[in-house]
């Protein structure tokens, strides 16, 4: 999914979460989360679960009684920050043995025996779609039994939980609209890890949205591993399911979404390139309160490479997608995820994605160098072949590239005016504010009397590769 964001490097680095408010008295958790907005997003559930079971939330580790890591597998390195920190937290285990420790999310089917039974770093083992029994697996560990579910379903939605928001703005919200993968991309690890796709009621997210607004928030994500494929009562080979009621795709769900109300912004992602339609595009250009910023992951230029990550597409096709992009939103951003030194992945192939992404000409890029993960279809298929210094070499330059590219979209940007919802006070000065436009570009200028959640309209006067400052203009 969007996936991933800036959130995921920053996020490996592990952002303690935290439900606002704490209850004395009460059994104290203490929950971290790593990894992709999905995952943010599934410890909104999970902190929702747990206060319902009578826990309230410490931001001290030493505090707790409960510490749950919400993990992710995407790459080698995240895993490896998790083991660092799960064994910093046993050291406080030793001087409180009653202390549960547990791990949730994508690890945990891929490492519950390594982490429980072997390592012994964990009491507590939960996959994605066993966060229901997390009060039940905490009293089994409570009473010293090793706790695990790491079922995968095919049917959890959560769709009836509220989940508690941790991002404390109160201006943006995650909304969950599907669940797994069945897409099969040779590299990833995500089919293993979270299931089989599936998707949630379109009322609940409709409702979830509309309560997001009266309380204040203006702006909601549509989150799943591939939009693109939402569908409600229809099944993948367009058979209607109960024909007495209506199916939704994702060109309709957004539209539900975007007629809450016009001062509800909606983001959403990720999209896939090759399922993404024309309708999903129109449905962005109709109203105006649908974000114009698309998040497509190419993953390589060459239409071999491509082939051996088993994307389903074409160098030509994703170009194809990106002009359908410009011609019918022409003031639409564009970002993607890039994968390096694939399998095989040869200096002209590397080129490729180079070239494509000069073509393409995107405002941000997720890049990554290739790291093999167990289970996956490259894994078995494939030797990781191109050497370790290769695919830093290659990352780099994809990197430099993209930092070009942004300084010069960045630049562009001086002198227009963009609405911006403004999210907060500025980290470096409270006289700003900082806030993003529809574009997803960050954008921060003088407070006056803003504050968030408000609509801004902003001239752009200097920029950098990553954020650009403006001043308010016309705003009464
Ligand atoms: N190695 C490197 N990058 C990966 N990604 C997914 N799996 C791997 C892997 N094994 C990247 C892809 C994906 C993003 C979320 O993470 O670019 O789109
Ligand atoms: Fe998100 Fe799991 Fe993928 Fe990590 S491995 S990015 S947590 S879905």
């Amino acid at each position: 999914m969007n996936w991933e964001n800036k959130e995921i490097d920053e996020s490996v680095q592990g952002t303690a979460t935290m439900i606002e408010g704490e209850t004395d008295g009460l059994k104290k958790l203490y929950l971290e989360s790593y990894g992709c907005q999905m995952n943010f997003s599934d410890s909104e559930i999970v902190a929702s679960i747990l206060t319902k079971s009578g826990f309230s939330t410490t931001r001290n580790p030493l505090d707790a009684d409960v510490i749950l890591l919400n993990t992710c597998s995407i790459r080698e390195n995240a895993e490896q920050r998790v083991r660092n920190k799960l064994s910093q937290f046993n050291t406080i285990k030793k001087n409180n043995p009653a202390l549960v420790i547990g791990i949730l999310g994508c690890m945990a089917e891929r490492l519950k025996t390594e982490l429980l039974e072997q390592e012994k770093l964990v009491d507590l083992v939960a996959g994605p779609d066993a966060y229901r029994d997390l009060p039940n697996l905490i009293d089994t560990a409570d009473s010293g039994q090793k706790a695990v579910n790491v079922l995968l379903s095919r049917e959890e939605t959560y769709a009836d939980i509220s989940p508690v928001r941790l991002g404390k703005n109160g201006v943006n919200a995650f909304i969950s609209i599907m669940r797994g993968c069945d897409n099969m991309c040779s590299f990833c690890v995500v089919p293993f890890t979270r299931g089989r796709e599936r998707s949630r009621d379109p009322e609940s997210i409709l409702n979830e949205a509309k309560e997001l607004f009266e309380k204040g928030f203006r702006e909601v994500t549509l989150l799943g591993q591939n939009v693109d494929s939402y569908r409600w009562n229809i099944t993948k080979k367009n058979e209607v399911i109960e024909p007495s009621k209506p199916t939704v795709s994702f060109a309709q769900l957004l539209e539900k979404i975007a007629l809450v109300n016009p001062l509800l912004r909606v983001r959403f992602s990720t999209s896939h390139p090759k399922d993404m339609t024309d309708d999903v595009l129109h449905v962005i250009a109709k109203y105006h309160n649908i974000c114009k910023y698309i998040h497509l992951p190419v993953q390589s230029g060459n239409t071999d490479v491509l082939a051996r990550m088993n994307r389903g597409y074409s160098r030509e096709w994703y170009l194809e997608r990106i002009k359908a992009i410009r011609t019918i939103l022409p003031e639409a951003s564009i970002s993607s995820d890039i994968i390096t030194g694939f399998c095989g992945e040869t200096e002209e192939e590397h080129q490729d994605t180079v070239s494509l992404m000069k073509i393409c000409n995107f405002d941000y890029s997720y890049m990554f160098s290739y790291s093999e993960r167990p289970k996956t279809l490259a894994e078995r298929k494939f030797k990781d072949d191109v050497p370790e210094d290769v695919k830093k070499r290659r990352l780099n330059e994809v990197q430099t590239l993209q930092h070009d590219l942004a300084f010069k979209n960045n630049s562009a940007a001086i002198g227009k005016t963009f609405e911006v919802l403004v999210e907060g006070i500025s980290k470096r000065s409270s006289d700003e504010v900082y806030g993003r436009n529809s574009q997803n570009l960050t954008v921060i200028f003088p407070k006056e009397n803003f504050k968030p959640g408000d609509y801004a309209m902003v001239k752009i006067t200097e920029s950098t590769s990553a954020t650009v400052r403006g001043i308010a203009v016309n705003n009464n």
